[in-house]
């Protein structure tokens, strides 16, 4: 119990600290709360083979939750653009596939990796994508798509709660929106099938 709240105003305080460094990129002030990371993990494939990936996972909240859900270790890849964030869940997920890349080269990355991984079950992005412009989204949406088995899921949260914008994922269809209140600040998660 101290453990774990020691642990959670280190990630709070490491978070804040690139955030100050880079607001834009880093897109949040504090890590997703319980309630939102939960939210997030509910979407996981049926098949426990299959590989999913997480984007933008920082200081892990997301993560812990994929796994407390029932996603094998080994099957989690996830792409970390900040190599502080990245090297900390390396240490906390030494089973997990953790690259330190930019996501919008996900295709590259994936193929890249010892054994090359052509596609994933779901795509779970905690990305700022509405710090990004349309087209830098749309081009983003397209390699999902790509990259996602038949019947796929993209689950995205965005801190845009008034009205669950589209933004890039026309190619999709809407499966479910749900506004998480206990979040700083509130967040809706979105649910994108291919
Ligand atoms: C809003 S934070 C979410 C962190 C964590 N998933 C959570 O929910 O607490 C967004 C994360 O995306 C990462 N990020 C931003 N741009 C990225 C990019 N192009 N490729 C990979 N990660 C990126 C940031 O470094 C940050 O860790």
């Amino acid at each position: 119990m101290a453990r774990k709240l020691i642990e959670t105003i280190a990630d709070s305080t490491l978070f804040l600290r690139e955030w100050f460094v880079n607001p834009q990129r880093t897109g949040a002030v504090a890590p997703s709360s319980p309630k939102l990371a939960a939210a997030m993990a509910r979407w996981l494939p049926h098949d426990p083979e299959s590989f999913v990936l997480e984007l933008g996972p920082g200081t892990g909240a997301v993560t812990a939750a994929l796994l407390k859900r029932g996603l094998r270790e080994d099957r989690l890849v996830a792409i970390e653009h900040n190599p502080t964030l990245a090297k900390l869940l390396r240490k906390r997920f030494p089973r997990a596939h953790i690259i330190t890349g930019d996501a919008w080269q996900l295709d590259e990355l994936l193929r890249g990796q010892p054994v090359p991984i052509p596609s994933v079950g779901a795509v779970i992005s905690s990305l700022p994508l509405l710090n990004f412009p349309k087209e830098q989204v749309a081009a983003l949406a397209q390699k999902i798509h790509s990259i996602l088995g038949p019947r796929g899921c993209w689950v995205q949260y965005t801190y845009q709660i008034g009205k669950s914008r589209r933004r890039g994922a026309d190619a999709f269809r809407l499966l479910a929106s749900q506004i998480i209140w206990l979040n700083l600040p509130p967040a809706r998660v979105s649910v994108y099938q291919k």
